[in-house]
């Protein structure tokens, strides 16, 4: 029997902005198609080349290679708006687009009234506010589930614009319900009716770009012996099962997520790259057992610049979670990983990790069910750190000592290889390790 040529997956395994888009972006010269698999414009995955940076939302991180074909799953929820502007950004040659920009026609539609609703819900929670984006993620994955959504394939039939009337209907009932109305509401510094119209003007637009049943096109695409890489938005511990519930995002996040929304077989998923920060950050409320406070957490977030690209708010920072990094291996299936943002540790005499926790007094390794316990603290191992820049450093193997340290640590406790690390935001400040099986894997060697 032939051997079956798998695409390979890359996401995040922390609480998303990993770096995930420049990691894509460096890789893409290896694969014919980057295809996104789930999540919507809450996403904001910033690509530094030439000076200038872009940040993508909705399209996948290959959109800057020439001959790269780019697919948008059916697992992804669109904003017509959204995408319009984030084309504009682009400025890619329309007959470009045509060959390098594929949809599928089965992912939802994000409608302004999803955005409506989505702050209705939050302004409800309160204290309790999960932090969302606002971008109508959660509820456009209810009527997904419901089966009240919109795809973007029903726009071509005849009573769109009904069904479309309807269902903004039954929002703004909604909305209306929980205290919240139209005038609330500023959408992008429009109001609604503004928006609506250019989300209208977007869907035209939209609509303009080729369609495809991601499900045939990826595998036939690997049938014919193409390279796939399946690109991840936001990360594990947000997965909607495996992540910090409630405080999490509307869909499956993992490499699980990748067959569903694109339509893949498990036994198609080849390598899978997980990428994670040297340290972690968390944007929205929910629980961060290793969060710091203080002139720790400001050192971190101003060095590494922990900002969200989507909107703005600054993230909450802190160490390296290892036992949950090992649940995130464990539950995607890691083969592979690739740091980023070593740099930002650069000028710190020591480094912290957490390699357990204590629970009700007990210490534990493994990740636990919730982690909002409060009696939860984090159990630290210290580390030296290398206090240097890494700016002059050529190859992985001339990293300073105490940095290989640090990588030998996460290796031994999460059991998979470290093959890339990445010291800055620039496509070039990338040190892959010599032999790493990533390099056998995309045939560079
Ligand atoms: P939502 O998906 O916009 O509803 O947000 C739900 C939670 O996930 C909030 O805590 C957000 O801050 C977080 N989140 C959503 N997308 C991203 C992302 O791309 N990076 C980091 N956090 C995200």
């Amino acid at each position: 029997m032939k051997e079956v040529n798998k695409a390979d997956v890359l996401l995040g395994l922390q609480w998303g902005d990993e770096g995930k888009g420049k990691i894509v972006d460096v890789l893409t010269p290896h694969y014919k198609v980057v295809a996104r698999f789930q999540g919507g414009p809450n996403a904001g995955h910033t690509l530094v080349f030439e000076g200038k940076k872009y940040i993508l939302h909705t399209i996948p991180s290959g959109i800057f290679h020439s001959g790269c074909v780019n697919v948008v799953g059916n697992g992804v929820v669109l904003d017509p708006f959204i995408i319009n502007k984030e084309l504009d950004q682009l400025n890619i040659p329309p007959d470009v687009l045509q060959e390098s920009l594929f949809i599928c026609g089965k992912a939802h539609l994000i409608l302004p009234s999803h955005r409506l609703l989505d702050a209705a819900l939050e302004n409800k929670k309160g204290k309790l506010r999960i932090g969302s984006t606002l971008k109508g993620i959660g509820p456009t994955y209810t009527d997904k589930v419901a089966r009240t959504g919109l795809r973007l394939a029903d726009t071509a039939t005849d009573n769109f614009i009904k069904k479309y009337e309807a269902l903004k209907t039954e929002h703004l009932r909604l909305a209306e319900s929980l205290g919240y109305s139209l005038s609330d509401l500023k959408l992008d510094s429009l109001t609604f009716e503004e928006y609506e119209q250019e989300w209208f003007r977007g869907l035209e637009r939209l609509k303009s770009i080729p369609r495809v049943q991601s499900e045939v096109f990826i595998n036939e695409t690997l049938d014919k012996g193409a390279r796939v890489l399946a690109e991840g938005a936001q990360g594990t511990l947000l997965d909607i099962d495996f992540g910090s519930y409630p405080y999490v995002t509307s869909s499956n996040t993992i490499t699980a997520g990748a067959c569903i929304g694109l339509g893949l077989a498990p036994s198609r998923i080849g390598e899978v790259f997980g990428v994670f920060k040297a340290y972690c950050t968390r944007v929205g409320g929910g629980p961060f057992p290793t969060e710091l406070i203080g002139k720790d957490a400001d050192h971190l977030r101003e060095r590494g610049n922990e900002y969200g690209s989507t909107t703005g708010r600054p993230r909450r920072c802190g160490w390296l979670d290892l036992p949950a990094l090992k649940y995130a291996v464990m539950i995607n299936g890691v083969s592979r990983l690739i740091m980023t943002k070593a740099d930002v540790l650069n000028q710190l005499d020591v480094i912290k990790v957490c390699t357990g926790y204590q629970i009700d007094g007990e210490e534990q390794n493994i990740f636990p069910l919730t982690l909002e316990q409060e009696s939860l603290n984090p159990v630290y191992k210290e580390l030296q750190g290398w206090n240097n820049s890494l700016d002059s450093v050529e190859s992985f193997e001339q990293l300073p000592a105490a940095l290989l340290d640090y990588v030998s640590l996460i290796e031994d406790y999460v059991q998979v290889p470290v093959d890339i690390i990445s010291t800055g935001a620039d496509r070039k400040q990338i040190l892959i390790r010599k032999g790493a099986g990533i390099l056998q894997r995309l045939a560079v060697v």
